[in-house]
């Protein structure tokens, strides 16, 4: 997709080297998403540089995101073609399903074992926001965050992929509780019960993130990349599995660094 049409669906895309920065972009509505942003940001995940080992997602302003637009619920629409959330009522289960897993496909390029993924937010981060911030591998947060899962309130569950990465954060029972009562989990509680790495002032975020992608991206290339393959899924996987991905790791790697070292 071209600059112009990404930004025309609220997402901006800075490509810098080893960096990519998504940023969602709408901040008169909090950074809002639509479906048509879901189906941009799958199109980006499939279009990224080879070499990129690091992509920041943001939200323009003071806000993460305020979660799914709230006029993709709508029965009245939203006054143009625009695809919505309520106009999937009349399609089969089938079709809703297959939707849905193309609105996924928005989030889950973010684990892709070829670049580390990481979620700096600021203020709310709201049903889909929180699931888009819990669809990266790292998040930062400032001072002033408030996670909170909605989808609860609407009736609704989370479905964008984020129960799954919140269990494996803050185990089974808090993630139950936190879905279930969309309650809002500030910046100490979020660092305190592991859904966030850190958190600091807001005048300080950009930096933070700054730093942490420069370490991430001065080991070799590969490494980190590879390192990610390993662990994601560990806890899934037996001792032996998980040995045996560890021996075949290394050996690719001992012959990436000798080939480095000119052996
Ligand atoms: N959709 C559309 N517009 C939104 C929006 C949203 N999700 N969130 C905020 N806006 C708009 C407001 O209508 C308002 O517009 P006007 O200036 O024209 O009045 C503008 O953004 C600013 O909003 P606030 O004044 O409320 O901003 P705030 O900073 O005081 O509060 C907020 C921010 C806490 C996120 C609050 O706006 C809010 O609660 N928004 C709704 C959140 C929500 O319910 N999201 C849906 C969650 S469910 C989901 O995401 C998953 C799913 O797929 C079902």
């Amino acid at each position: 997709m071209t600059t112009e049409e990404l930004l025309a669906l609220g997402l901006r895309v800075d490509v810098d080297g080893a960096v990519a920065t998504i940023t969602l972009d709408r901040p008169e509505v909090r950074n809002a998403q639509t479906p048509q942003m879901w189906r941009a940001l799958a199109s980006v995940g499939e279009t990224l540089p080879e070499d990129v080992q690091v992509v920041v997602v943001q939200g323009a302003g003071d806000t993460f995101s305020s979660g799914l637009d709230r006029r993709m619920l709508d029965p009245r629409g939203t006054g143009d073609d625009q695809e919505t959330v309520v106009g999937l009522l009349q399609r089969s289960d089938e079709v809703i399903s297959a939707t849905i897993d193309d609105y996924q496909k928005g989030f889950t390029f973010l684990r892709d074992p070829r670049f580390v993924s990481i979620a700096k937010v600021r203020g709310h981060a709201v049903g889909a926001g929180f699931q888009l911030a819990l669809s990266c591998d790292i998040r930062i947060v400032a001072d002033d965050v408030k996670f909170s899962m909605k989808e609860s309130a609407l009736g609704l569950v989370p479905d964008l992929t984020g129960t799954k990465p919140l269990v494996e954060a803050v185990g089974y029972s808090r993630a139950l509780e936190i879905c279930a009562t969309a309650r809002t989990v500030g910046a100490e509680e979020s660092v305190r019960i592991g859904l966030a790495l850190s958190a600091h002032p807001g005048d300080e975020l950009d930096d933070v993130v700054k730093t942490l992608v420069e370490s991430l991206t001065a080991p070799m290339p590969g490494v980190v990349s590879e390192t990610k393959k390993l662990l994601q899924g560990a806890n899934d996987r037996d001792l032996d599995e998980q040995r045996r991905l560890e021996r075949e790791a290394q050996t690719r790697r001992f012959r990436a660094v000798a080939a480095a070292l000119g052996g």
